[in-house]
């Protein structure tokens, strides 16, 4: 028996919507057939894009997404994605084994359109390692400039008079590996200079509160590194607060759930201890949060104060950039790091989210990695079939949190780990959500709240924890209603099957 306590009356921070971003980035096929299939192309499309990929992500809006990487980021010429499409350079894509020519078809303007048909915010990332501060610049004047200026003009003959307002731009990716194996202390240089060096667009000082400043988002740690992470964030911070700031919005932690030392888990097939393990191994994501949240404070602690009212304030707004569930390599797997989703990535994809939702005083911005066929996807191509995984349905299903007012919930009785649960509330309406991460047992929840509520709904992913959504069974998956809670006013009862994930809503009276 589990005792679940909701607080309705005490209101937690307000969960910021950019909590449900998403990832997208030219590795495999996430964006080559995953998102782009091309004008011609007998898959039906907008302009190219996947229409049957925008549709469903329609659904659920991202409010902000990441690309053109990743690691891919740190080797893309924006250059390459604009004008004629017969045109655009040939460029060869090996990232992460991708192994493909990349045609540069989806660029800038495809980004963005893509962007706006699922409404959804672009985030660009720069390339700091082969590019330099100038195509930065030049990118940003693209993008952004109004007018007048030949980059602007060039843009209004590539299709768009109107500037893109890209506010979020990245300053490299993973700068601690890949992106330049730099040193903490390296790296803030770096950022520095680019930061610096970054157009200013509209009225205001680039202040990074202010709407008007573009919100640049420096490199932050490697999560699944405990001692590097700490070394990296204090190493970063202690560089800035020398002298004088560079405008900065954000810093961006990565935490993948490695799952890849164990051969007989194969994504689709594993016993109880490869899921218990993968369900455990997700929820160090909280600790990594809590941690880098008081790191960064720390940091932030040591900026000198202004001494005039045009340096910026000191403030920086922790973001995790890429998250998700990495499995062991797949040789079977039709296209790099593509993974089927199981409803053991789904609960930990319900656990994550419920952790960012939990600390949304602390984080501000995360994107899933990746949102197409990369990694822990919600949606997977397959020719002209596209099919929606169950992570996908954690991310409808949880729609209702954002912007949503973040409520006390805890699990008072019953084993540790194995029932979690979030809610929320809006408008009038609570919305309670309850994972049972068990691999094969249902358990009973009793439900207490602090006010009296009339159900009004509920939804329900279940499944056997392996299952998932495939071609020949696309629907293998999905939610369904929910059965009625037994109970009334303050006092609820339900059953959550094994590997489940329940999000109610109820009238609060
Ligand atoms: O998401 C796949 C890769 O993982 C990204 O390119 C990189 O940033 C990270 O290491």
């Amino acid at each position: 028996m589990y005792k679940i306590d909701i607080v309705s009356k005490k209101d937690g921070p307000v969960i910021d919507q950019r909590l449900h971003g998403q990832f997208i980035e030219f590795l495999g096929t996430c964006i080559s057939d995953g998102i782009w299939v091309g004008e011609d192309s007998s898959i039906p499309n907008i302009h190219g894009i996947r229409k049957d990929v925008v549709d469903a992500l329609a659904r659920i809006a991202p409010p902000v997404v990441r690309w053109p990487g990743g690691c891919y980021a740190d080797t893309y010429h924006w250059r390459n994605g604009i004008g004629g499409k017969a045109e655009r350079p040939v460029t060869y894509n090996n990232n992460f084994g991708t192994q493909s020519l990349e045609y540069n078809h989806f660029g800038t303007h495809e980004f963005v359109e893509f962007c706006r048909l699922i409404g959804a915010e672009p985030w660009i990332n720069i390339n700091m390692l082969s590019g330099t501060v100038a195509e930065m610049q030049d990118w940003a004047e693209y993008c952004n400039r109004e007018s007048g200026t030949t980059l602007a003009k060039l843009r209004e003959k590539n299709g768009s008079g109107e500037p893109f307002n890209v506010r979020y731009w990245g300053i490299g990716n993973e700068s601690w590996a890949g992106g330049g194996n730099y040193t903490a202390k390296g790296y803030a240089g770096e950022y520095r200079k680019y930061a610096s060096a970054f157009p200013r667009f509209g009225r205001g000082m680039p202040l990074p509160d202010s709407d008007e400043g573009m919100k640049l988002i420096a490199v932050g740690p490697d999560g699944n590194k405990p001692k590097e992470r700490v070394q990296w964030t204090k190493g970063f911070f202690k560089a800035l607060s020398k002298y004088r700031q560079p405008p900065i919005y954000g810093y961006d932690l990565h935490f993948y759930n490695w799952n890849v030392r164990h051969p007989a888990d194969t994504v689709v097939k594993f016993s109880k201890e490869d899921w218990d393990r993968v369900i455990e191994g997700a929820q160090e994501l909280e600790e990594v949060i809590l941690e880098q949240y008081a790191l960064v404070q720390e940091g932030l602690s040591l900026m000198p104060q202004p001494e005039s009212s045009f340096m910026p304030v000191p403030a920086c707004e922790l973001i995790v950039g890429e998250w998700g569930n990495w499995h062991r390599f797949d040789p079977a797997a039709p296209s790099a790091l593509w993974q089927q989703a199981t409803m053991r990535d789904a609960v930990t994809t319900a656990i994550t989210l419920d952790i960012f939702h939990r600390h949304s005083d602390k984080v501000a911005m995360a994107c899933a990695a990746q949102t197409v066929n990369v990694l822990n996807s919600l949606i997977l191509t397959q020719g002209e079939n596209t099919i929606l995984t169950p992570n996908f349905h954690v991310f409808e299903m949880y729609k209702p949190h954002r912007n949503a007012t973040a409520l006390a919930c805890a699990v008072t009785e019953g084993n540790e780990g194995t029932v979690f649960a979030f809610a929320s509330k809006k408008e009038g309406i609570l919305y309670l959500n309850m994972v049972n991460t068990s691999y094969d047992e249902a358990v009973t929840v009793d439900m207490h709240f602090d006010c009296n509520l009339s159900y009004i709904s509920g939804r329900r992913l279940e499944g056997e924890p392996a299952d998932c959504n495939t071609v020949e069974h696309p629907e293998a998956v999905k939610p369904e209603d929910a059965p009625v809670p037994e109970g009334r006013e303050e006092n609820w009862s339900a059953i959550l099957p094994k590997a489940s994930v329940t999000v109610y809503q109820f009238q609060m009276i």
